[in-house]
């Protein structure tokens, strides 16, 4: 992948704050598809799975794929996540893409699953009361959609003999783990792909992994360079002329004040968001050593444009529909934490996203005290599922050292129906499709999660 069209993703990738599955699709050179092979499809779902004296419910969208299909194969189950999903995932022609390559050699069905609350799974509920409005999006609500939907496929008598194999990555590869730990009699095996498991309030260690991708991947002065230049940017907060030098050099909006805190803390978000964040996530070795060289460069020629020709760094004034991010949004301030702060003293990318920072994207989406609410909610996850060490079998962890959220997962094998898989050199998700340009060693851990899936399915 080369310099631009990295550059091009990046900014790509702004408009949302999250959406890490359909990233690693972007990332990949996808040739042209005309998903002829897939169809669109509805399930209507109670919008509270716990409560059966609310009749309201939620349309669910899904995506199936039969051309490969035979009798008796193992039905492939794609876990959508904090997104809309993407129909390409189960496209016929993607067979470079894990689950497909592995429904066509079985003959298998395939499926995926949009995430309530995402894409056009919607619920109709007005949107006036942020708080009314999320109030039934929850991973556990998620997970007996899904339950549900596999409990309605296993009713069709061609499906009866088949096995069902769930795939997920990220936040939909919790989803999988989760959904084998809850539902193991509607699912056989698993495949959970760079899934931060664990709920964690301030995740400090984000850039700690951030800092290790770009000292081990980069070239000698990278680390050094980024450390001056974050330094450089942050002096030029402190005058009045810094701060205009500081607007020309990035193409920040005349009119946003660079003395608000916000917008200073905004401003650095993105920064990282942009030279660090993405690259240590998504990309490979040779992209980073290739940024590392260009450094000087990328510095002073890109101006990524996110609204009306500038860069609004003005925090009050961010548009906070309720669109896909305010949903992850929601479930990080209520189920997750993973605040990405600066409060590890090992990174060396400046301090200006405390956890202060992330708390104040929970504003609206939380009655009282935010800090709490994320306290209380990372708890009952952690409890509910196991954090580290959930009860599972029949399922592979894939993890890449250098994607940040790595060290969120399992990390140790729980037993030999549930081993870890960590390919060097390779980040978020990075088993689940192959790339040009990625390490060796992936193709021999593809191979072994497929055998393994295999294995778990034939028994
Ligand atoms: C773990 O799961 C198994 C089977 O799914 C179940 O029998 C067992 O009770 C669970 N153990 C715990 C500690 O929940
Ligand atoms: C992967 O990298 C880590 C840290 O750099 C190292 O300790 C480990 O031995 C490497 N693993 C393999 C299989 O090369």
């Amino acid at each position: 992948m080369h310099y631009l069209c990295m550059i091009t993703l990046l900014i790509a990738s702004a408009a949302a704050f999250t959406n890490n599955l359909n990233q690693f699709l972007l990332n990949l050179d996808l040739p042209q598809t005309d998903l002829s092979s897939v169809d669109e499809k509805w399930i209507e779902q109670p919008l509270d799975h716990f409560d059966s004296k609310e009749k309201r419910t939620i349309k669910m969208r899904y995506f199936e794929n039969l051309q490969f299909w035979k009798p008796n194969a193992p039905i492939f189950v794609f876990l959508g996540g904090e997104g809309e999903q993407d129909p390409k995932w189960i496209s016929s022609d993607y067979d470079f893409l894990l689950t497909v390559e592995m429904a066509k050699e079985t003959h298998g069905a395939l499926f995926a699953t949009e995430h309530r609350y995402y894409g056009k799974s919607l619920p109709d509920i007005p949107q006036d009361n942020t708080i009314e409005y999320f109030m039934f999006l929850s991973s556990h609500q998620a997970l007996e959609d899904l339950a549900s939907l596999i409990k309605m496929l296993k009713l069709n008598s061609k499906y009866k003999s088949s096995k069902v194999v769930v795939v997920g990555g990220s936040y939909s590869g919790n989803l999988a783990a989760w959904l084998r730990e809850l539902h193991p009699q509607l699912v056989d095996a698993a495949i959970s792909s760079s899934a931060p498991v664990l709920a964690k309030k301030d995740f400090k260690e984000y850039l700690d992994t951030v800092r290790y991708t770009f000292g081990k991947y980069g070239t000698d002065d990278c680390l050094d360079n980024i450390e001056k230049s974050y330094k450089t940017d942050e002096d030029l907060l402190k005058t009045p002329e810094g701060r205009e030098k500081l607007k020309k050099k990035y193409n920040i909006c005349p009119e946003n004040d660079m003395t608000v805190l916000e917008n200073q803390q905004f401003f650095f978000y993105w920064l990282e968001y942009f030279y660090l964040k993405s690259l240590s996530q998504y990309f490979l070795p040779h992209n980073i050593k290739g940024w590392c060289r260009q450094y000087r460069h990328i510095q002073r020629e890109i101006k990524p444009i996110w609204r009306d020709g500038c860069h609004n760094v003005d925090f009050k004034s961010y548009d906070w529909t309720l669109d896909d991010s305010a949903a992850w949004f929601y479930q990080t301030c209520t189920e997750f934490g993973y605040g990405q702060t600066t409060s590890s003293e090992k990174q060396p990318f400046v301090h200006w996203n405390p956890l202060e920072f992330w708390l104040k994207f929970c504003k609206g989406f939380v009655k009282g005290d935010i800090e709490r609410t994320i306290d209380e909610g990372v708890a009952k996850t952690n409890k509910r599922y196991g954090g580290l060490t959930p009860n599972v079998t029949k399922i592979v962890f894939t993890h890449g050292d250098m994607d940040p959220w790595h060290t969120l997962g399992v990390l140790q094998d729980l037993g030999p129906d549930a081993p870890v898989i960590m390919t060097n050199g390779s980040s978020h998700c990075g088993v689940l499709g192959v790339r040009r340009g990625e390490p060796e060693e992936m193709e021999k851990d593809r191979k072994h999660v497929k055998e393994l899936i295999m294995k778990w399915i034939s028994q």
